[in-house]
């Protein structure tokens, strides 16, 4: 359906202002007004352990001021650049939008308007369409996600096949210990994970969830290891010898609880391994720094993670080579991808092309989804639609900088993505999106699925 001439949510203002995260730096907010008076906004959030990849966070590098990290320019091509030519537009249109914003930007990675500017105008368009037609983000993004996804095949033999066609409240991916460039690299891996498989609904998933970081919170005071600090998304920061000791601990805080690891509550490591990368006489390795310092070739490291598999019950393994280790990459996935779903951050960079050229080659079986790695929603839904098509977990996640935006809370249940990715349960720039998914499982009762961890059928 094209705009009809008179919509209520044909855009008539966009406005742009620099606000700051959750580590005090610079983001793009964005604030967009329809012909009904209604407002939408949103927030760029940011990222510390970035993938190469990745579109231009444009960034003012004035070193007087923020130390280079202020986003003026990315406010000034807000208001001069993108308004006028998004004036008039319908803001339910988000396709049309989206297009435009890429056309105005004319490069491959955002670099000319900035990934930052982009973000905060995509969703403020979401945000503002809804709020003119007076429903809930959820609903509007079901639909535009709906139109992106058409197509999509509904037969029930693929593992994904219940994701992205309906409403799903999503199963948590939760930070319990946090290290590499989010905690100080006190650990070379960057999250030590939690997903509450054998919950039975959102609610009793956090419930458990909470119940387990206070607990080990305990555990680690206990051991004279008390988290002291917690990283940039919320989970505990010690200073731990090892981190198979990391993954050994939670599991005990698992088992503290009464709950049983690996079927009421399983394990996910976010290795991040892009950051430990050490290149030795043109080979790809791996700098170890926790419990010695060790270099590993890539096969070696494949190695000791796939023994920790068999150790522990870990269910989900995020980055577990470097963003351009192919080869480490197509070695790694036959060996573990019928027992562990294995996410593509840094690798896929919620690019399509990038998912398509790398899935084709048999490449990892999940992809993390961060609108502000590709810049628009539109970007954004097509990357899912191809995971969704070739089998692979969508899995919506946060950034390490936050705010209080939570749209991916209601992103997550409206495309169906089945898991979300957003930091621990402490720091409100987190708890803004898990209550946020509160406030939508109360609202849509029935109309959102609870699938848990069904979505894992399949791994063995
Ligand atoms: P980032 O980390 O936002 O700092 O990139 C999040 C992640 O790696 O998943
Ligand atoms: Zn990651």
């Amino acid at each position: 359906m094209s705009a009809a001439p008179h919509s209520a949510s044909r855009i008539t203002q966009v406005h742009a202002r620099e606000v700051f995260d959750s580590r005090g730096r610079p983001t793009v907010e964005v604030e967009i007004t329809c012909t009904s008076g209604h407002t939408g906004r949103a927030i760029a959030p940011s990222g510390a352990s970035k993938g190469r990849f990745e579109a231009l966070e444009l960034r003012d590098q004035t070193a007087s001021r923020l130390g280079g990290a202020g986003v003026r320019q990315a406010v000034a091509n807000v208001d001069t650049i993108m308004a006028p030519a998004l004036i008039g537009l319908d803001a339910a249109e988000q396709d049309q939008v989206d297009r435009r914003l890429l056309e105005l930007d004319g490069t491959a990675n955002c670099s000319r308007l900035g990934a930052n500017a982009l973000v905060a105008v995509s969703l403020a368009t979401a945000h503002a369409a809804a709020a003119a037609q007076g429903r809930l983000l959820v609903e509007h993004l079901y639909e535009v996600w709906q139109k992106a996804a058409h197509g999509l095949p509904t037969q029930g033999r693929t593992r994904t096949a219940a994701l992205g066609r309906s409403l799903v409240m999503p199963l948590p991916m939760v930070n319990m210990i946090s290290g590499g460039l989010h905690a100080g690299k006190n650990l070379d891996f960057q999250d030590f994970l939690i997903i509450p498989v054998g919950a039975n609904s959102y609610s009793q998933a956090l419930d458990w969830i909470v119940t387990i970081y206070h607990r080990l919170g305990k555990l680690l005071g206990e051991r004279g290891l008390e988290g002291v600090l917690v990283g940039d998304e919320g989970g505990y920061g010690p200073r731990l010898a090892a981190n198979e000791q990391a993954v050994a601990t939670v599991v005990e805080a698992i088992s503290a609880c009464g709950l049983t690891p690996g079927r009421d509550v399983a394990l996910a490591l976010d290795v991040a391994a892009t950051h430990f990368t050490e290149i030795q006489d043109g080979q790809f390795g791996y700098r170890l720094s926790a419990g010695g310092n060790r270099w590993l070739t890539s096969a070696e490291f494949i190695a000791e993670i796939e023994s920790w598999t068999r150790k522990y019950p870990i269910i989900s393994i995020e980055d577990p080579l470097d963003e351009a280790d192919t080869a480490g990459w197509q070695a790694i996935t036959p060996r573990l991808h019928n027992k562990v779903q294995l996410i593509g951050d840094d690798l896929f960079v919620t690019n399509p092309q990038r998912f398509e050229a790398l899935s084709g080659q048999g490449i990892a079986n999940s992809v993390l989804i961060k609108v502000n790695q590709i810049g628009t929603l539109s970007q954004t839904f097509a990357t899912m639609r191809l995971a969704l098509a070739a089998d692979y977990w969508p899995v919506v996640s946060a950034r390490s900088g936050e705010t209080e935006d939570a749209t991916i809370a209601d992103l997550a249940v409206a495309t169906g993505a089945g898991q979300i990715k957003i930091g621990s349960v402490a720091r409100s720039e987190r708890l803004a999106k898990y209550n946020q998914l509160l406030r939508l499982e109360e609202r849509l009762q029935d109309r959102a699925a609870w699938l848990g961890g069904t979505i894992f059928t399949g791994l063995h």
